[in-house]
């Protein structure tokens, strides 16, 4: 099984992403600007699976053959950059949204081409990007016996690796893989974010994305 980098791995999202990931039985490494504390977070995490998550430095992750970005979106674009070269040839998964709060709502914001996502394609030509996981909860994705049963929609101009990604999503525990199309809707399904955290905040919710009617 491929050895999966989180970039940003040590904040509630990659944890979240590591867990169900090495639950599935993929080995994970938690990339950091400081290894000795992602080395930390490493080991207060524990799958349920042969899966193992070990926690360095945003360049070990990079190195893995297929890399999560889950820094905050205004680190994004310069974290993949730097990476440029280890990035190259391989499948690069965007979790990155771009929202700031104004009062008890979280509102979406529009980089330059519209979505992180297209910002890190950008960044990064010679690799594939994909979209995936923006719509997760943290704090459920972190906890196994949280009964999460959620959707995760995923984009991607590139089609073998949508559907690498989308296999990958069907084998992490609580989650299905939805395959929504092309780089085109990185927009709405990022922006789709904002609609979820401000709804679990005005009705102090813990919801998630399912949609009804798949046949699958
Ligand atoms: N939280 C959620 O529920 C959730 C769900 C879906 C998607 N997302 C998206 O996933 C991403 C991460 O979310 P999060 O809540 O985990 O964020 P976070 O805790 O704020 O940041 C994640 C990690 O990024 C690294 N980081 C912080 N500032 C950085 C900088 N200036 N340069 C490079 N690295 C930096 C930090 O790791 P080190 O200090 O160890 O380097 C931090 O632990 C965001 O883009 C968010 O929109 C979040």
């Amino acid at each position: 099984m491929a050895t999966i980098g989180i970039l940003g791995g040590t904040g509630p999202a990659g944890r979240g992403v590591a867990l169900r990931l090495a639950s599935a039985g993929y080995d994970v490494v938690l990339g950091s600007r400081d290894a000795d504390r992602a080395g930390d977070v490493a080991r207060g995490l524990t799958p349920r699976g042969t899966g193992v998550i070990s926690g360095s430095t945003n360049d070990a992750a990079a190195a893995c053959e297929l890399v999560v970005v889950a820094t905050p979106w205004d680190s994004a674009v310069a974290t993949v950059s730097a990476l440029r070269s280890q990035l190259a040839d391989k499948t690069v998964i965007s979790m990155v949204n771009a929202l700031t709060k104004e009062g008890r709502e979280l509102v979406p914001m529009y980089p330059p081409r519209g979505s992180m996502a297209a910002q890190i394609a950008y960044a990064l030509p010679a690799s594939n990007i994909v979209g995936a996981f923006h719509h997760l909860p943290a704090a459920q994705m972190q906890d196994l016996d949280s009964g999460l049963d959620a959707d995760v929609v995923i984009f991607s101009d590139h089609d073998q690796a949508r559907e690498h990604v989308a296999g990958i999503v069907d084998e992490m525990p609580g989650l299905r893989a939805i395959i929504a199309g092309s780089m085109s809707l990185a927009s709405p399904i990022e922006a789709f974010t904002a609609v979820c955290i401000s709804v679990n905040i005005r009705h102090k919710a813990h919801s998630y994305v399912k949609l009804a009617g798949m046949d699958r």
